[in-house]
């Protein structure tokens, strides 16, 4: 399957203790919202530690098309000059999202009820996504949608030129869906109303917050109900984005995997909706000392210091699926690396990702020799121990960055290599993964290289 140009084959193999500092990149959905809301409010703002992977450069491509100056001065150095709330101008040309779910709901979202059309793309992988999730509660605004049968990209929106606000239930756990309704809510007149029945990540509740919006956020009976009021004026921000949590979820499975070794990841988010895994892995035993737990830009954050355990399986809490959905992948690696069974229940979004994570784990983990159980909302493995697995497969990352970090990871604790039939995708979220793996002393090569 190809995407992001020709695929590059990687394999890791069994490697020493893993050593050092693992300093991971910017929160992917923050680096996103960073560059909307900037577009959002009128004047400059300002963003350091912006994740500069494939998928937040989308984004910023795709806020200069609808109008907005996007500058980068330095490494993880940003300023965005915004249109205003309802300023946005019609793009040119085809809005091409490459692999970001995030990006283009967000983006369709925000446009939704601007009196405004766009056509919306992405790569082999996005264009097999659902988009209904969005297009269903847009056009309550008054917003319209066409695209290919079952609600794919490509897709072109025609945005409400009267819009009315709305009350939505998000039928799904989904941060993009309830961000989506949210964010066209902003230019529309009125209260717009957004529950969600269990809480997904809350970063575009708080910085509607910290942009100037008027929002409030209730525990109800029935879920979260976040109510915005409409038609407000953001203003510019500095805004410090913080490590992304999911991307230092690899290096601290792969110390907790990796026998002798001692990582030390700094500044990851200890925000009750993003830490999910971390719960977890302490729970199966992992050796993580939470360290210096303080705010950074509005996050609180903690340094993590890793060190190799023996880790045994674990019933996963469902409740706790929505605070950890990015990491099932991984944890599904730490799982076959467990003695006894990991069951993670509750799962069934992991279906509509990237890929269908359950079913790309299910089939690399086995050719690994792990068995694996699933069905549409479970997935269960086998673990074989430390040491256990006997790996010595390629498998399928199907475009889907996470998947081929996850495999990596694997490989780094397996009898013989594991190698993925494309590593490129890593690049929408985590640039530096190999330099940084190899850093703390993976072994991790390219295979045509
Ligand atoms: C994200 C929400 C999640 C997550 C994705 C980022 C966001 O997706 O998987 O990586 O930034 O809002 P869903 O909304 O589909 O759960």
């Amino acid at each position: 399957m190809s995407g992001h140009g020709t695929p590059i084959p990687m394999t890791s193999r069994k490697c020493g203790p893993l050593n050092g500092e693992a300093a991971v990149p910017g929160d992917k959905s923050i680096s996103h919202r960073a560059l909307i809301f900037g577009a959002l409010a009128v004047g400059e703002t300002k963003v350091t530690g912006l994740l500069e992977g494939e998928d937040v450069l989308d984004t910023a491509k795709a806020m200069r098309a609808f109008g907005a100056t996007v500058t980068q001065h330095g490494p993880g150095e940003w300023s965005v000059n915004g249109v205003g709330v309802g300023g946005f101008s019609e793009p040119d040309n085809v809005i091409d999202c490459g692999n970001s779910g995030t990006g283009v709901r967000l983006i369709m979202g925000v446009m939704a009820t601007q009196g405004i059309n766009a056509t919306f793309t992405g790569d082999a992988s996005l264009n097999k996504r659902p988009m209904g999730r969005v297009t269903d509660p847009i056009a309550l605004f008054g917003a319209q949608s066409v695209g290919r049968s079952g609600g794919r990209l490509p897709m072109t929106i025609v945005g409400a030129t009267e819009p009315v606000p709305v009350e939505y239930t998000v039928p799904m756990p989904s941060a993009q869906v309830k961000s989506a309704v949210l964010l066209a809510g902003l230019n529309a007149p009125g209260q717009t109303v957004v529950i969600e029945k269990e809480a997904t990540r809350d970063h575009t509740e708080r910085m509607l917050e910290g942009f100037g919006a008027e929002i409030s956020v209730e525990e109800t009976e029935d879920g979260r109900r976040i109510t915005l009021t409409g038609q407000p004026e953001l203003k510019p921000q500095v805004i410090s984005v913080p490590r992304d949590p999911s991307s230092a979820a690899f290096p601290t499975c792969a110390a907790t995997i990796v026998p002798g070794s001692e990582v030390f990841v700094p500044g990851v988010s200890q925000n009750l909706t993003r830490n999910g895994i971390y719960t977890t892995l302490v729970e199966m035993g992992a050796d993580i000392t939470f360290e210096n737990e303080r705010l950074e830009g509005g996050e609180p954050v903690a340094d993590l210091r890793v060190r190799y355990a023996e880790t045994h399986g674990i019933e996963v809490p469902p409740a706790r699926a929505a605070s950890m959905i990015d990491e099932y992948p991984v944890l599904s690696v730490v799982a076959a690396l467990s003695t006894g069974k990991t069951v993670m229940r509750g799962v069934k979004e992991l279906r509509v990702k990237e890929c269908d994570r359950i079913d790309a784990m299910a089939r690399g983990l086995r050719a690994c020799g792990v068995t694996v159980e699933e069905d549409e909302d479970t997935m269960i493995v086998h673990g074989m121990g430390p040491g256990g697995v006997p790996g010595g497969a390629t498998c399928e990352s199907f475009l889907d960055h996470r998947i081929a970090m996850s495999f990596m990871v694997l490989g780094m604790a397996t009898q013989n290599p594991v190698s993925v039939d494309d590593g490129t995708p890593i690049a929408t979220s985590f640039p530096v993964f190999e330099d940084l793996m190899k850093t703390l002393g993976a072994q991790i090569a390219r295979d045509n290289a």
